[in-house]
């Protein structure tokens, strides 16, 4: 290592604080930095009074492309390095459960095109297919949609009448909800094959969601529907056929899960740095818009927590329903708060 290398490790081990900052509503609207993003991270590669590189991570529910692609235009939209060891978006989890369906034909939803499809290969997804693999198979499936050039030509030819679904793998934010629903039910009425007979299978089909956002902020002026609403959709649909919800496991912040797998990646990251094994976490402090997934989540860690005003919240609607730490004007007041804290 070099001896800067060997300089920032000494800095950021000792740092008393960690940072877990969300995207959406944060650091980012839509594809633009927040201002005082920039001003946050500035704080944290050294220039504060604990005199220290301050290590931090970001944790997501946004996601539908693989995480380097994501890494090098966040880069480029804040203006500093993140690297993917301090990246975690909805489903970068399910590299923890791709053995299951490794070598089985699943479904994967959410995303353009079949970027998501790529994003499932590279997890280890052998037999990853789309809803528009199925239109492009059999284009009666849905009729009320025609497929673009684009999505026609990266479609892959496969016979879903011979081709059982073992599960629907929810990656990020379906574009095409109609298609998806119709398909969802398709294999999930019928056991996993599209367009088979509808019974009760031995094994049905399981059924994962990545993250539960009800909504978050784009660059609209008010917060967007998130694929939480689009699994109330489906789940409406299926209730109205079936009379109850269909089960699945749900991923994503504000869940036990994704905390506990975020905490593993920031004690990675923290070794990394450091250049050996963390043997005391330091506090951290995640910084959010949504009560619902931020607050919640990371109160539900034991973190300490930061709401801000920049996004999904909105102090004019009352007192968020999860109690932060502390609520700041925005993410580099956040920043500023945490370091004062932990002094
Ligand atoms: O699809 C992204 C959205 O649901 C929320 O993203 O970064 O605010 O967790 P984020
Ligand atoms: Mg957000």
């Amino acid at each position: 290592r070099s001896a800067e290398e060997v300089d920032t490790a000494a800095q950021q081990s000792s740092s008393p604080l960690a940072f877990a900052f969300d995207i959406d509503g944060v650091l980012i609207r839509g594809d633009r930095a927040i201002p005082s993003a920039k001003r946050a991270l500035t704080i944290l590669e050294g220039d504060n009074p604990l005199k220290t590189k301050i290590p931090y991570i970001l944790l997501t529910n946004g996601g539908g492309i693989e995480e380097t692609e994501r890494c090098r235009r966040l880069s480029k939209e804040l203006d500093f390095e993140i690297k993917p060891t301090q990246y975690i978006q909805a489903h970068t989890i399910l590299k923890t459960v791709v053995e299951k369906y490794a070598n089985k034909p699943v479904l994967v939803l959410g995303g353009r095109n079949d970027d998501v499809r790529k994003v499932a290969e590279g997890y280890g997804f052998r037999r990853a297919y789309t809803t528009l693999d199925v239109k492009a198979w059999n284009p009666s499936v849905w009729p009320f949609y025609d497929m673009t050039p684009d999505e026609r030509a990266s479609a892959q030819p496969v016979d879903f009448s011979k081709t059982p679904i073992h599960a629907a793998l929810v990656f990020h934010d379906p574009r095409n909800w109609a298609l998806d629903v119709q398909v969802l039910c398709d294999i999930i009425l019928s056991g996993g094959i599209v367009g088979g007979p509808y019974h009760e299978p031995a094994v049905p089909v399981e059924l994962v969601f990545c993250n539960p956002d009800l909504i978050w902020r784009s660059d609209f002026d008010r917060p967007r529907l998130g694929q939480g609403a689009f699994r109330e959709a489906f789940q409406a649909v299926y209730r109205a056929l079936k009379g109850k919800p269909y089960p699945y496991t749900q991923y994503g912040k504000p869940t036990a899960a994704t905390y506990k797998f975020a905490e593993q990646v920031l004690r990675d990251r923290l070794a990394e740095i450091q250049g050996g094994p963390v043997h005391e976490m330091p506090q951290v402090y995640m910084i959010g818009d949504n009560p619902e997934s931020d607050i919640a989540g990371a109160n539900g860690a034991g973190w300490n927590s930061v709401l801000v005003q920049t996004g999904v919240y909105d102090p004019a609607n009352g007192p968020p329903p999860h109690q932060p730490t502390h609520i700041a004007s925005d993410v580099e007041e956040a920043v500023r708060y945490a370091i004062d804290r932990e002094l």
